[in-house]
Formats: C-alpha cells, structure tokens, sequence
C-alpha cells in the first residue's frame, strides 16, 4: 500500500484532531497538530511580554522565532504531547487565552512561514496525517488526500464548551460562541495563508454525522487514495 500525506482544514473545534488522530493510529502514520505549534508560539510570546490580551510585538516576536523550538513526544498513554523549548506545554497551550494568542501570532507572515517550514520538513517521507488551518493550501498543496471539515458554530461552540466543562473549567457557553466566531473571522480574514479550502478538497460537514459515520467516509476516501 503507498504512503501518502493526508491533509485535514477546518475551523476550529470541528474535531480534525479527532479524525486526524484516529485516521494515523488506524494507518500507522505520524499525526501532527498544526494548531499545537501555533499555540506554543502563543504562550511563548505571552510568557515574555511579547504579546498581551490587547498588544503584539511583532518586532520581538520576530527577533526571537528561531528560538522556538517546537517538539512533540509521546506520553505515557502513547499521545503526543507538545513540548516547548524542552519543556512539556501540552495542557498550558490548551487555554482560551493562548487559543486566542495562537490566533494572533498565526497572522504574521514570519511565524508562518517559519512553522510551515518544519511542518514541510516532517513531511518529507509521507506516511503522516496533519491538521491545521492551511495545510492542503500551502504546506502540502501536493497533498494526496484533503479534507476540508466543517459544522455550524453553535454545534462547534456546544462540543468546546463540554470539553471544558469536563475538564472542570468554569465556562459560559455565549463566551466560548462568540470566541468561536470571532476566531473564524480571524482565520478567514487574515492576509497571511486565509483559512480556505483547497479545490481538490472533500468538504465534510460533521454537524449531523455521528463519529463512526464520519469515520466510515474517512475510512473509504483514504483507502480510495492508498490503493
Ligand atoms: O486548531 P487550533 O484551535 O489549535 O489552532 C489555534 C490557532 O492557530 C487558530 O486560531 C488558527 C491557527 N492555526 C493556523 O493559523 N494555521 C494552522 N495550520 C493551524 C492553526
């Protein structure tokens, strides 16, 4: 069967890193979170002043990028987790605060084009399943399968909100949906890489589809491509 690279787009909170996830445990390939490393620049900035709820020093930001070392290891139970400069960051970069950083930083071209180089990289020898925002556009426009996933805020904003909740995080549901939104529009609107679907991409709307219907599609479109 030949390697292939898979490509998953969407907005956030659609679940790519569930189906990303699943698809590369079931294949055998290497899964990587896009998102995770734009987070880890997030909460690198952050934690140096470089950015504020309000303010971003691009101009800092850029003098220290090559020192953003972004790695992902294998925990206990087998997931990746994302370490930062050697340092485990995985639940640090999972907060709304660093979401709406990560929102941010991924607007400068610098940042991206400096993430978009090592994602590149980890590509090189196929066999890997990447989630992210420009993935199928610009990281790997050569990619043998893309798929664009998408469902309506409200369903997106409800699935974030139980996260959370489970997670025993206070929450309102209308902040995490107006958080939802205003992150698409960032993600779309942007100069730098817009969030947008690739024309050989299969759009996938989960707003109806339950985990093993939507597993099934995936399932069929890569065996389709691996034949
Ligand atoms: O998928 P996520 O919510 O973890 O992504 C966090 C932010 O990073 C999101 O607002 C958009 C940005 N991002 C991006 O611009 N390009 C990617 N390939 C992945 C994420």
């Amino acid at each position: 069967m030949k390697k292939i690279i898979v490509a998953i787009d969407g907005f956030s909170s659609c679940g790519k890193s569930t189906m990303a996830k699943e698809l590369a445990r079931e294949a055998g390939y290497i899964y990587v979170d896009t998102g995770a490393m734009y987070r880890a620049v997030s909460l690198f900035c952050l934690q140096n002043g470089w950015m504020t709820e309000t303010d971003m020093n691009a101009a800092e930001i850029e003098k220290h990028i090559q020192s953003i070392r972004i790695e992902f290891r294998p925990n206990a139970e087998g997931k990746a987790d994302t370490y930062l400069n050697g340092k485990n960051v995985e639940s640090e970069i999972r907060t709304l605060e660093v979401a709406n950083g990560a929102s941010r930083v991924s607007t400068l071209g610098f940042v991206r084009r400096e993430l978009v180089r090592q994602q590149q990289l980890m590509g090189i020898e196929k066999g890997i399943v990447m989630d992210g925002r420009d993935i199928g556009t610009v990281v790997f426009p050569q990619a043998e399968l893309k798929i664009f996933l998408t469902a309506s805020p409200e369903v997106r904003a409800q699935r974030r909100f139980d996260e959370m909740a489970a997670k025993g995080e206070a929450v309102n549901f209308d902040e995490v949906l107006a958080n939802v939104k205003e992150r698409d529009d960032r993600d779309q609107n942007r100069a730098e890489s817009p969030l947008r679907k690739a024309d050989d991409s299969v759009v996938i709307d989960n707003s109806n589809l339950t985990r093993d219907e939507q597993r099934e599609i995936l399932h069929r479109l890569f065996q389709e491509r691996t034949i």
